[in-house]
């Protein structure tokens, strides 16, 4: 491909993905791409394959068939560590976080900073791991206790910190509220449109179509681990994009968005 087209393609480009377990076809022939800035929802029922096929763009699954590409390179990502060498982090709705350790330990979890002694440089990570938590909550202050004494908005500012601190280009958020109390839910709203500003290419599940309609350019909707369609938020309605999740029933006469 020629630096030009190069430049021109899509930040995340998935083609034909597959992925069974045992039996289960969980993604069947799926094909979503995100550009820079772009918000993409991904929607669909319990089951429909939404965070697998996230799963498998972070690395924690490889793919059965297809191909993906990130900025138009064709590549194999096959481990979390793969993932994150290609600026893709997510935040996942069951918050995966060491309980036992505490915020900025967290926050660096496998990538800790070393000193030029190659001893940890506790207070560099101190100082900086301050200073992210403070831009998202400037209320989050006890970052020296294990993070199961904290709550579910702390949480998130933990998990969210990884991806703004391990500079994200490509975010997957799956259900990054389903925890989370009104106020924490505006913080992560806000940070959603902030980084897309940014930039980042954000893929959002979730199954709250009010943020999906308030933060999201496209959605795409999967069901039985097929994708039912793609469109330009703007271009559906409320009631249509329920009906592409129950019914798996595309809008008459209305164009899809590209995938
Ligand atoms: N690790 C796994 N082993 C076996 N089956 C799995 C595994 N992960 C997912 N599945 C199956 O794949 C299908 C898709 O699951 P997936 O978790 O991707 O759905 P989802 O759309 O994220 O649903 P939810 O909205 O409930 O989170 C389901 O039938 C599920 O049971
Ligand atoms: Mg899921």
């Amino acid at each position: 491909m020629s630096d030009l087209a190069v430049s021109q393609a899509p930040l995340v480009s998935m083609q034909g993905i597959h992925k069974s377990f045992g039996g289960v076809h969980a993604v069947e022939n799926v094909s979503l791409s995100l550009k820079a800035g772009e918000v993409v929802a991904v929607l669909g029922h319990n089951g429909a394959g939404k965070s697998t096929l996230m799963k498998m763009l972070a690395g924690a699954y490889p793919i059965d068939s297809g191909e993906i590409r990130i900025n138009g390179a064709l590549t194999s990502i096959r481990t979390p560590t793969d993932a994150q060498h290609h600026g893709i982090e997510s935040i996942y709705q069951t918050l995966a976080l060491a309980d036992n350790l505490d915020a900025v330990a967290n926050l660096f979890l496998g990538r800790e900073l070393l000193t030029a002694w190659r001893t940890l440089d506790d207070h560099r990570m101190d100082a900086d791991a301050r200073k992210v938590f403070h831009r998202l909550n400037k209320n989050f202050t006890n970052i020296r206790t294990p993070v199961r004494r904290l709550s579910g908005g702390q949480r998130q500012v933990v998990a969210i910190s990884r991806a703004i601190y391990f500079n994200a280009k490509i975010l997957i958020m799956d259900e990054p509220t389903a925890a989370l109390g009104p106020e924490e839910t505006a913080m992560v709203a806000d940070l959603v449109r902030q980084l897309k500003a940014d930039g980042v290419g954000i893929f959002l599940i979730s199954h709250d179509l009010h943020d999906v309609f308030a933060l999201s350019d496209r959605v795409a909707v999967m069901k039985n681990g097929r994708l039912v369609g793609t469109y330009a938020t703007k271009d559906v309605t409320e009631d249509e994009v329920l009906a592409m999740i129950i019914g798996g029933k595309t809008p008459a006469g209305k164009p899809q968005a590209v995938t």
